[in-house]
């Protein structure tokens, strides 16, 4: 009688272990397979190929991307193919037009982005084509379009504004010694704080005075940066089989996706419980029409992506560029002075519209450092790109506005200079053409948080230009960036800051 019981438990099992070590070993094997049958070419002698394999580009170049710069400018189509990562690159706009406008259809983002992303990023717009993407463009662009949506995200920038990051600063300045600041982390936590109140309705506080630690900010940055590493593995297959056996970074990875997941339900349940129809948020406006919680859960968590470090990395660059240009910060401020008054605080969104040299200042800036310093697509079906460029179905295109920044042909000899006069015509901002300048993507799929971006980014300079002086603590040459989605300064913005007097904020901030 034991044995039978002790056979009835111990066969299922053995089968069961069997059938586990059977499926693994075939899924290694289709993954092996996947990935050297069906790579474009995992070998080849051409001079860029051999470059990237064996890392020499490094030798010359800081970073890829002026690597990439430095090949588009040389190319006389501006496009170049990395055949070894099976990967089309250009800075020619009527690619980029042609890629992101005319045949849209033919290169969406395709199956091997969704998968990166997918396990973080789920059904969320970021991650999806389709009709998928439709639906959600289409509710988010009617929301974020909305004037209510919009002087409520002025409403809680200025309130991060004046209640943290003006005291923050001020606590630095008030020390009789210098201590140095990291302008990179200021600005991530400001973003984060922003984009999760619109996003959310919920503040996680990141800015507080004493820079405390949040645990949804942690994990957010750890699920981005890992599954952005998950990109970068020259074979894909090595991150599959870690997810499978759940090891290493993967597991690391699903650990942070699992609290995300836990920490959105619980606000979602939250939102649900108090009632969203009063509330000004984003998810609290699409529950109105989507009721599934894993859906939401996914199209605002996009939305924390998209919205946060693109905004910290575009504030980063901005101040080292102004840092480095004294002339640029002048300007600013003599502007200020006239559009706001020159002790008045910023009260609303006209006045910023009306700040064009900043918002000049600000497009140039993102000309030569762009937050998203490349995108790419997938080609669906065989094609020849207007520059002549055969594309065969399959291949991945990465149109490049970091390079594209730097072209003499699009900006002319003096591209690269910091200049924010090129954007204005008799004072008044004009927009380049979108291919040219595709910083904000261009086409179908631009970016949706334009606007909000730019209340962030003008809000944000004209407050700490006018009340503070920011003073680089080391003198950098030009910034080595860290890998990751978004462009990220290596080490961080270290910064010395000293308050100007009797300025309006510094006044009412000693008051009190
Ligand atoms: C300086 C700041 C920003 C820059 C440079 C920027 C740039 C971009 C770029 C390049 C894309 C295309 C990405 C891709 O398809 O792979 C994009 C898409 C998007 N952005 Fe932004 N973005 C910024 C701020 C924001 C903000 C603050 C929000 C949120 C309110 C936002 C919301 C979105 C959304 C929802 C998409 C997806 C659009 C779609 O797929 O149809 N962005 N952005």
């Amino acid at each position: 009688m034991e044995s039978t019981q002790f056979s009835c438990f111990i066969v299922p099992k053995f089968q069961a272990f069997c059938f586990l070590v059977f499926s693994l070993a075939m899924a290694f094997v289709f993954l092996i397979l996947k990935y050297f049958v069906m790579r474009p070419r995992v070998w080849c002698k051409c001079v860029i190929c051999q470059a990237y394999v064996s890392s020499s580009w490094s030798v010359k170049f800081k970073n890829l991307c002026d690597w990439y710069t430095y090949l588009l400018q040389d190319s006389p189509s501006q496009t170049i193919h990395v055949h070894v990562l099976g990967n089309i690159i250009t800075a020619n706009p009527e690619n980029v037009e042609y890629i992101l406008k005319t045949r849209f259809e033919n290169y969406p983002k395709g199956k091997p982005f969704s998968t990166i992303l997918g396990d973080f990023l789920g059904r969320g717009i970021f991650n999806v084509d389709g009709d998928l993407w439709k639906f959600q463009r289409k509710m988010a662009s009617l929301e974020l379009c909305r004037i209510s949506m919009r002087s409520y995200a002025f409403d809680v920038v200025q309130h991060e504004i004046e209640n943290r990051l003006i005291p923050l600063f001020s606590s630095f300045a008030a020390g009789k010694e210098d201590r140095v600041l990291d302008f990179q982390d200021v600005f991530r936590r400001f973003s984060f704080d922003c984009i999760c109140r619109v996003s959310f309705g919920l503040d996680p506080r990141c800015l507080e005075i004493s820079l405390p630690l949040s645990e949804f900010a942690v994990c957010f940055d750890l699920a981005s940066r890992l599954s952005a590493e998950r990109a970068m593995t020259a074979a894909p297959v090595t991150w599959k089989v870690k997810r499978m056996l759940n090891i290493g970074s993967e597991k690391e990875l699903r650990k942070a996706i699992q609290m995300i997941n836990l920490l959105a339900k619980e606000v979602i349940r939250q939102r649900r419980k108090l009632g969203f129809s009063e509330h000004k948020d984003l998810l609290s406006r699409f529950m109105g029409s989507v009721t599934d919680e894993t859906y939401l859960r996914d199209i605002i968590i996009s939305f924390l992506l998209a919205g946060r470090d693109t905004v910290a990395s575009t504030l980063t660059s901005f101040f080292w560029l102004v840092a480095n240009h004294p002339e640029v910060e002048a300007a600013i401020q003599r502007e200020a002075d006239r559009v706001v008054g020159p002790k008045e605080k910023l009260t609303s969104l006209e006045q910023l519209r009306e700040l064009q040299y900043l918002h000049a200042a600000i497009f140039e800036s993102m000309r030569l450092y762009p937050p998203v310093q490349f995108d790419s697509k997938f080609c669906l079906e065989d094609d020849i790109f207007p520059d002549g460029t055969a594309v065969k179905k399959g291949t991945r295109v990465t149109y490049h506005p970091y390079a594209m920044g730097r072209m003499e042909n699009i900006w002319g000899s003096d591209c690269l200079e910091f200049k924010p006069e090129r954007w204005l015509r008799d004072g008044v901002f004009f927009q380049e053409n979108p291919f040219k300048y595709p910083v904000f993507q261009a086409g179908l799929r631009v970016c949706l948080g334009k606007d909000m971006a730019l209340v962030e980014l003008k809000s944000v300079a004209i407050s700490l230009l006018r009340d503070f002086h920011i003073v680089l603590a080391e003198a950098h040459q030009s910034p080595r960036f860290s890998p990751g989605l978004t462009a990220t300064f290596h080490g961080g913005l270290p910064v010395l800051v000293r308050g100007k007097k009797s300025s309006a904020s510094t006044e009412s901030t000693a008051a009190q």
